[in-house]
């Protein structure tokens, strides 16, 4: 199969553009598009035949289930059994946006979508493209991700045709999305309701509508990924996995200060070495690091991440040292992702 890449104006899509995607996901087809978090990858969620395209193209578990895109709230009505207030609330402040919730499943969502469980995830993402195909489409959209399972997630359309060009029908590309990082998503299904990945809306903010909600600790304190767990049968949620969001080169999280005693160690084994630097640092130009500066602000930091590694794992440097951000709500997600990222294969 070969990978259509079509450019749209990432404010004012063009609806032919629009059109001719839709009808792939009409007649069954991929889509990967462009969300205000990462690029997802597109499937008419009412369709289980698409659906399962998605984890072949990808080569996802089959046991992950995967988010239901819609763009009006009318669509809830297809996909969700249930609509508890606490959701109307967070919906009001948050939707469109990056914020997926889990809810009672709708009999009619195949149970590909929802790995045979009960719940389904569903957000309404804001990107005007994401949206466009959506409606267009006529149907909500499953969509994880596009990138290979386990790999680094894509910000941009040459990201997601690194991983799954010739798997994939269409690439709609908009240029890099502003968000950089994937969803939160909150379990609204439990009481208090349970953070299940931290993502682009931090913990605080919902609290700040709903008040107190279970899970923000674990996340905190690091213990999923430096634990190993392995969950068993359905997962409660694939970003649990431990390693994910990787790149295919191994990296290692280093606190700031411990970062270049420990590059001048690798850099006498190792030829070719990326360093994720937090802020400007001075290092010798020729010592032979390839050194990305990033941001000291969470939201750019957050919007560069992923380019970066992909960057370094273009340029196949044989080992990624990151210096860790600090702790605190704001880098939670980030955090997250690179603890994930460095979980050895
Ligand atoms: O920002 C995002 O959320 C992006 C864009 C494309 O929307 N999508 C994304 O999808 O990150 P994916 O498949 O890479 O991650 C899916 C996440 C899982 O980590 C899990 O937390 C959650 O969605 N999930 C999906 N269905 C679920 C369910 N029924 N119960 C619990 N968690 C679920
Ligand atoms: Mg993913």
């Amino acid at each position: 199969m070969e990978t259509k890449l079509l450019a749209v104006d990432p404010l004012r899509p063009s609806p032919q553009a629009i059109a001719e995607a839709a009808e792939i996901i009409k007649a069954g087809g991929l889509v990967a598009f462009p969300t205000e978090t990462v690029y997802g990858l597109a499937a008419n969620a009412l369709d289980a035949a698409a659906v399962a395209r998605i984890f072949v193209a990808k080569g996802r578990p089959p046991q992950n289930p995967i988010i239901v895109h819609i763009a009006d709230l009318a669509e809830l009505a297809a996909v969700a059994a249930e609509w508890p207030p606490l959701a109307a609330k967070l919906e009001a402040r948050f939707w469109p946006g990056p914020l997926t919730l889990v809810l009672k499943k709708h009999p009619q969502v195949p149970d590909i979508v929802t790995a045979g469980g009960p719940t389904v995830a569903v957000r309404m993402p804001s990107h005007p493209v994401a949206l466009a195909l959506i409606r267009a489409s006529q149907a909500p959209l499953a969509a994880p991700s596009a990138n290979v399972s386990t790999q680094i997630s894509a910000t941009r359309a040459e990201h997601v045709l690194r991983g799954l060009s010739g798997r994939i029908d269409l690439v709609l590309d908009a240029g890099p999305t502003a968000g950089g990082l994937e969803s939160t998503v909150l379990d609204v299904t439990a009481s208090p309701p349970r953070l299940l990945r931290p993502g682009l809306v931090a913990p605080a903010e919902i609290e700040a509508v709903i008040g107190p909600i279970a899970g923000v600790d674990r996340f905190a304190a690091g213990g999923v990924a430096a634990g190993g767990e392995e969950p068993v049968g359905p997962l409660r949620s694939p970003g649990m996995l431990a390693r994910h969001y990787a790149p295919q080169v191994p990296l290692e999280c280093l606190p700031q200060g411990d970062d270049w005693a420990r590059i001048e160690d690798l850099r006498h084994d190792l030829r070719r070495l990326g360093w994720l630097a937090l802020g400007p640092v001075n290092a010798d130009a020729s010592c032979g690091v390839l050194i990305i500066e990033m941001p000291t602000e969470p939201e750019a930091y957050a919007a560069q991440l992923y380019a970066a590694l992909h960057a370094l794992e273009a340029a196949e440097v044989e080992r990624i040292i990151v210096t860790l951000p600090p702790a605190g709500d704001a880098w939670l997600a980030i955090r997250d992702r690179l603890r994930r990222a460095s979980v050895a294969e």
